[in-house]
Protein backbone atom coordinates (compact mmCIF):
# COMPACT_ATOMS: atom_id res chain seq x y z
CA UNK A 1 0.00 0.00 0.00
CA UNK A 2 2.66 2.81 0.77
CA UNK A 3 4.51 1.98 -1.87
CA UNK A 4 1.59 2.63 -4.86
CA UNK A 5 1.25 6.16 -2.81
CA UNK A 6 5.03 6.43 -2.67
CA UNK A 7 4.89 5.72 -6.75
CA UNK A 8 2.35 8.32 -7.15
CA UNK A 9 4.36 11.24 -5.03
CA UNK A 10 7.74 10.11 -7.40
CA UNK A 11 5.50 10.33 -10.32
CA UNK A 12 4.35 13.81 -9.43
CA UNK A 13 7.82 14.90 -8.54
CA UNK A 14 8.97 13.71 -11.82
CA UNK A 15 6.49 15.33 -13.63
CA UNK A 16 6.70 18.85 -12.16
CA UNK A 17 10.51 18.82 -12.63
CA UNK A 18 10.31 17.41 -16.39
CA UNK A 19 9.85 20.10 -19.17
CA UNK A 20 6.75 22.10 -19.21
CA UNK A 21 6.27 21.74 -15.72
CA UNK A 22 5.05 24.42 -13.29
CA UNK A 23 6.81 24.13 -9.43
CA UNK A 24 4.91 25.32 -6.85
CA UNK A 25 6.03 28.80 -5.10
CA UNK A 26 7.05 28.79 -1.33
CA UNK A 27 7.30 31.92 0.94
CA UNK A 28 9.24 30.65 4.17
CA UNK A 29 8.19 32.64 7.53
CA UNK A 30 10.94 31.29 9.79
CA UNK A 31 9.68 32.51 13.84
CA UNK A 32 13.12 32.82 16.04
CA UNK A 33 11.27 32.53 19.09
CA UNK A 34 10.11 28.88 18.48
CA UNK A 35 12.76 28.43 15.86
CA UNK A 36 9.87 27.24 13.62
CA UNK A 37 9.26 27.64 9.44
CA UNK A 38 5.89 28.02 8.32
CA UNK A 39 5.56 28.06 4.61
CA UNK A 40 3.21 29.25 2.16
CA UNK A 41 3.21 27.15 -1.10
CA UNK A 42 1.09 28.22 -3.94
CA UNK A 43 0.14 27.51 -7.25
CA UNK A 44 2.03 30.05 -9.68
CA UNK A 45 -0.65 29.19 -12.37
CA UNK A 46 -4.00 29.80 -10.18
CA UNK A 47 -2.41 31.91 -7.32
CA UNK A 48 -4.29 29.27 -4.94
CA UNK A 49 -2.34 28.11 -2.27
CA UNK A 50 -1.68 26.58 1.30
CA UNK A 51 -0.52 27.91 4.61
CA UNK A 52 1.64 24.86 6.37
CA UNK A 53 2.84 25.07 10.14
CA UNK A 54 1.40 28.53 11.24
CA UNK A 55 3.24 30.14 14.61
CA UNK A 56 0.56 32.02 17.04
CA UNK A 57 2.82 33.73 19.22
CA UNK A 58 2.86 33.39 23.06
CA UNK A 59 4.74 35.41 25.68
CA UNK A 60 4.38 32.38 28.39
CA UNK A 61 5.72 34.16 31.35
CA UNK A 62 2.57 36.85 30.28
CA UNK A 63 -0.34 34.29 29.89
CA UNK A 64 -0.25 36.62 26.25
CA UNK A 65 -1.15 35.45 22.67
CA UNK A 66 -0.39 37.95 19.74
CA UNK A 67 -0.38 37.30 15.90
CA UNK A 68 2.80 39.40 14.48
CA UNK A 69 3.87 36.36 12.89
CA UNK A 70 0.45 35.20 11.64
CA UNK A 71 -0.12 39.18 10.25
CA UNK A 72 3.33 39.00 8.53
CA UNK A 73 1.66 35.95 6.61
CA UNK A 74 -1.79 37.40 5.95
CA UNK A 75 -0.20 40.35 4.45
CA UNK A 76 1.82 38.56 1.65
CA UNK A 77 -0.93 36.43 0.63
CA UNK A 78 -2.52 39.64 0.31
CA UNK A 79 -0.17 41.22 -1.28
CA UNK A 80 0.48 38.15 -3.69
CA UNK A 81 -3.37 38.12 -4.39
CA UNK A 82 -3.24 34.35 -3.15
CA UNK A 83 -6.45 32.31 -2.51
CA UNK A 84 -5.92 30.07 0.33
CA UNK A 85 -7.18 26.51 0.37
CA UNK A 86 -5.49 25.09 2.96
CA UNK A 87 -4.19 25.51 6.13
CA UNK A 88 -1.93 22.25 6.31
CA UNK A 89 -0.30 21.10 9.99
CA UNK A 90 2.14 18.25 9.97
CA UNK A 91 1.93 17.59 13.51
CA UNK A 92 0.14 18.64 16.95
CA UNK A 93 3.33 20.81 17.16
CA UNK A 94 4.84 20.63 20.85
CA UNK A 95 6.92 23.76 20.72
CA UNK A 96 4.82 26.39 19.17
CA UNK A 97 1.02 26.98 19.37
CA UNK A 98 -0.99 27.14 15.64
CA UNK A 99 -2.56 30.41 14.37
CA UNK A 100 -4.21 28.20 12.01
CA UNK A 101 -7.69 28.85 13.42
CA UNK A 102 -7.00 33.08 13.47
CA UNK A 103 -5.75 32.48 9.57
CA UNK A 104 -8.67 30.74 8.57
CA UNK A 105 -10.91 33.77 9.98
CA UNK A 106 -8.82 36.21 7.76
CA UNK A 107 -8.28 34.33 4.72
CA UNK A 108 -10.70 31.27 5.04
CA UNK A 109 -9.62 27.71 3.39
CA UNK A 110 -9.84 23.95 5.14
CA UNK A 111 -7.61 23.05 8.29
CA UNK A 112 -6.26 19.59 7.87
CA UNK A 113 -3.74 16.97 9.85
CA UNK A 114 -3.18 13.48 10.00
CA UNK A 115 -5.99 11.29 10.90
CA UNK A 116 -4.29 9.29 13.52
CA UNK A 117 -4.62 12.88 15.57
CA UNK A 118 -7.38 10.99 17.10
CA UNK A 119 -4.86 9.05 18.58
CA UNK A 120 -2.82 12.05 20.22
CA UNK A 121 -6.11 13.75 21.25
CA UNK A 122 -6.99 10.60 23.38
CA UNK A 123 -4.18 10.76 25.19
CA UNK A 124 -3.40 14.38 25.93
CA UNK A 125 -7.39 14.70 26.52
CA UNK A 126 -6.47 12.45 29.39
CA UNK A 127 -3.91 14.06 30.46
CA UNK A 128 -5.46 17.54 30.88
CA UNK A 129 -8.61 15.78 31.83
CA UNK A 130 -10.68 17.85 29.38
CA UNK A 131 -14.29 17.91 29.22
CA UNK A 132 -16.75 16.22 26.98
CA UNK A 133 -16.43 19.56 24.87
CA UNK A 134 -13.81 18.05 23.45
CA UNK A 135 -14.52 15.67 20.90
CA UNK A 136 -11.84 13.73 20.50
CA UNK A 137 -12.47 12.63 17.09
CA UNK A 138 -10.55 14.98 14.84
CA UNK A 139 -14.01 16.66 14.15
CA UNK A 140 -12.09 20.09 14.67
CA UNK A 141 -10.33 20.03 11.62
CA UNK A 142 -12.10 20.61 8.13
CA UNK A 143 -9.91 17.35 7.05
CA UNK A 144 -7.96 14.50 8.15
CA UNK A 145 -5.62 12.91 5.79
CA UNK A 146 -4.88 8.87 5.61
CA UNK A 147 -1.64 8.13 3.76
CA UNK A 148 -2.05 8.94 -0.33
CA UNK A 149 -4.78 11.05 0.04
CA UNK A 150 -5.19 13.52 -2.72
CA UNK A 151 -5.62 17.16 -2.45
CA UNK A 152 -4.80 19.86 -4.73
CA UNK A 153 -3.68 23.76 -4.96
CA UNK A 154 -5.72 25.15 -7.89
CA UNK A 155 -4.24 22.84 -10.79
CA UNK A 156 -1.01 21.79 -8.35
CA UNK A 157 -1.68 18.27 -7.28
CA UNK A 158 -0.70 17.18 -3.80
CA UNK A 159 -0.43 13.95 -1.99
CA UNK A 160 -0.48 13.30 1.71
CA UNK A 161 2.13 10.58 2.91
CA UNK A 162 1.67 9.07 6.68
CA UNK A 163 5.54 9.50 8.30
CA UNK A 164 4.73 8.48 11.89
CA UNK A 165 7.72 8.72 14.11
CA UNK A 166 7.80 12.26 15.95
CA UNK A 167 4.10 11.41 16.89
CA UNK A 168 2.17 8.96 15.43
CA UNK A 169 0.02 11.43 13.51
CA UNK A 170 3.20 12.98 11.79
CA UNK A 171 1.96 13.53 7.93
CA UNK A 172 4.23 14.96 4.90
CA UNK A 173 3.08 16.71 2.17
CA UNK A 174 4.28 16.86 -1.57
CA UNK A 175 3.39 19.77 -3.49
CA UNK A 176 4.06 19.52 -6.73
CA UNK A 177 7.84 18.84 -6.42
CA UNK A 178 8.07 19.87 -2.84
CA UNK A 179 7.68 18.18 0.27
CA UNK A 180 6.70 19.66 3.70
CA UNK A 181 8.42 16.64 5.75
CA UNK A 182 7.41 18.90 9.10
CA UNK A 183 9.51 17.05 11.55
CA UNK A 184 10.52 13.63 9.93
CA UNK A 185 13.45 15.26 8.79
CA UNK A 186 15.83 18.31 10.08
CA UNK A 187 19.01 19.82 7.82
CA UNK A 188 21.21 17.36 7.34
CA UNK A 189 23.67 18.85 9.76
CA UNK A 190 21.56 19.11 12.57
CA UNK A 191 19.88 15.63 12.56
CA UNK A 192 16.43 14.65 13.27
CA UNK A 193 13.55 15.57 16.06
CA UNK A 194 12.94 13.46 19.37
CA UNK A 195 10.89 11.03 19.42
CA UNK A 196 10.28 10.28 22.97
CA UNK A 197 6.95 11.77 22.78
CA UNK A 198 3.78 9.77 23.87
CA UNK A 199 3.71 7.34 20.83
CA UNK A 200 6.66 8.53 19.18
CA UNK A 201 8.87 6.14 18.14
CA UNK A 202 12.74 6.14 16.77
CA UNK A 203 11.85 2.96 14.61
CA UNK A 204 8.97 4.32 13.18
CA UNK A 205 10.64 7.60 12.56
CA UNK A 206 13.82 6.12 11.02
CA UNK A 207 11.31 4.27 8.47
CA UNK A 208 9.28 7.02 7.95
CA UNK A 209 12.82 8.86 6.60
CA UNK A 210 13.84 6.20 4.76
CA UNK A 211 10.72 6.39 2.94
CA UNK A 212 10.59 10.00 2.41
CA UNK A 213 14.66 9.84 1.18
CA UNK A 214 13.24 7.56 -1.50
CA UNK A 215 11.36 10.04 -3.66
CA UNK A 216 13.60 11.66 -6.79
CA UNK A 217 17.42 13.11 -5.68
CA UNK A 218 16.44 16.42 -6.88
CA UNK A 219 13.00 16.58 -4.72
CA UNK A 220 13.37 20.01 -3.00
CA UNK A 221 12.90 18.90 1.13
CA UNK A 222 11.09 22.30 3.13
CA UNK A 223 11.34 21.44 6.92
CA UNK A 224 9.56 22.64 9.87
CA UNK A 225 12.40 23.72 12.06
CA UNK A 226 15.55 24.66 12.77
CA UNK A 227 18.13 25.91 15.04
CA UNK A 228 21.69 26.19 13.76
CA UNK A 229 24.87 24.18 14.38
CA UNK A 230 27.98 24.94 15.62
CA UNK A 231 29.62 25.65 12.48
CA UNK A 232 26.15 27.27 10.67
CA UNK A 233 25.34 30.68 11.68
CA UNK A 234 21.96 31.00 9.04
CA UNK A 235 19.09 29.43 10.16
CA UNK A 236 17.89 27.18 6.86
CA UNK A 237 14.94 25.08 6.51
CA UNK A 238 15.39 23.71 2.64
CA UNK A 239 17.46 20.86 1.15
CA UNK A 240 17.21 17.97 -1.11
CA UNK A 241 16.88 14.50 -0.81
CA UNK A 242 20.30 13.76 -2.02
CA UNK A 243 21.23 16.35 0.55
CA UNK A 244 19.89 14.38 2.88
CA UNK A 245 20.49 10.84 1.88
CA UNK A 246 24.38 12.04 1.64
CA UNK A 247 24.69 13.85 4.76
CA UNK A 248 22.14 13.83 7.27
CA UNK A 249 24.47 13.25 10.21
CA UNK A 250 21.90 11.12 12.01
CA UNK A 251 20.23 9.22 9.10
CA UNK A 252 22.46 9.38 5.92
CA UNK A 253 22.49 6.29 3.72
CA UNK A 254 24.33 3.28 5.41
CA UNK A 255 22.72 4.06 8.84
CA UNK A 256 20.95 0.63 10.02
CA UNK A 257 17.08 1.07 12.07
CA UNK A 258 19.20 -0.03 15.05
CA UNK A 259 22.21 2.27 14.68
CA UNK A 260 19.20 5.03 14.87
CA UNK A 261 17.02 3.71 17.25
CA UNK A 262 20.37 3.30 19.53
CA UNK A 263 21.88 7.07 18.99
CA UNK A 264 17.74 8.56 18.75
CA UNK A 265 16.89 6.52 21.87
CA UNK A 266 20.07 7.88 24.26
CA UNK A 267 19.66 11.20 22.73
CA UNK A 268 15.94 11.77 23.73
CA UNK A 269 16.70 10.44 27.02
CA UNK A 270 19.32 14.01 27.54
CA UNK A 271 16.29 16.28 26.33
CA UNK A 272 14.79 18.91 28.97
CA UNK A 273 10.96 19.41 27.82
CA UNK A 274 10.41 21.88 25.07
CA UNK A 275 9.55 25.15 26.36
CA UNK A 276 5.71 25.67 25.34
CA UNK A 277 5.10 21.70 25.25
CA UNK A 278 2.58 22.36 28.06
CA UNK A 279 0.39 25.34 26.56
CA UNK A 280 1.67 24.31 22.75
CA UNK A 281 -0.36 20.54 23.37
CA UNK A 282 -3.66 21.45 24.76
CA UNK A 283 -4.19 24.30 21.89
CA UNK A 284 -3.01 22.56 19.31
CA UNK A 285 -5.06 18.95 19.97
CA UNK A 286 -7.72 21.46 19.32
CA UNK A 287 -6.68 22.51 16.07
CA UNK A 288 -5.28 25.54 17.79
CA UNK A 289 -8.36 26.76 19.52
CA UNK A 290 -8.24 27.82 22.93
CA UNK A 291 -9.85 25.78 25.87
CA UNK A 292 -13.21 27.54 26.34
CA UNK A 293 -13.68 30.02 28.43
CA UNK A 294 -14.70 29.49 32.30
CA UNK A 295 -17.86 31.19 33.52
CA UNK A 296 -15.76 34.31 34.36
CA UNK A 297 -15.53 35.08 29.94
CA UNK A 298 -11.57 33.91 30.95
CA UNK A 299 -9.90 31.18 29.30
CA UNK A 300 -6.88 29.20 31.33
CA UNK A 301 -4.27 26.70 30.37
CA UNK A 302 -3.51 23.55 32.59
CA UNK A 303 -0.19 22.89 34.19
CA UNK A 304 -0.40 18.81 34.95
CA UNK A 305 1.92 18.23 37.25
CA UNK A 306 4.21 15.29 37.69
CA UNK A 307 2.86 13.40 34.93
CA UNK A 308 4.80 14.08 31.63
FE1 LIG B 1 7.14 18.72 16.43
Amino acid sequence: MSDQNLAAATTLIRKTQAPGGLAPVVQTFFDEATNTASHVVHDPDTSRGAIIDSVLDFDAAAGRTTTQSADAIIAHVRAQNLTIDWLLETHAHADHLSAAPYLQRHLGGELAIGRDIIQVQNVFGKIFNAGTEFARDGSEFDRLFADGDIFALGNMPAIALHVPGHTPADMAYVIGDAVFTGDTLFMPDYGTARTDFPGGCARDLYRSIRRLLSLPDSTRLFLCHDYKTATRTEYAWETTVAEERQRNIHAHEGITEDEFFRMRTARDATLPAPKLLLPSIQVNMRAGHLPPAEANGTTYLKVPLNIL
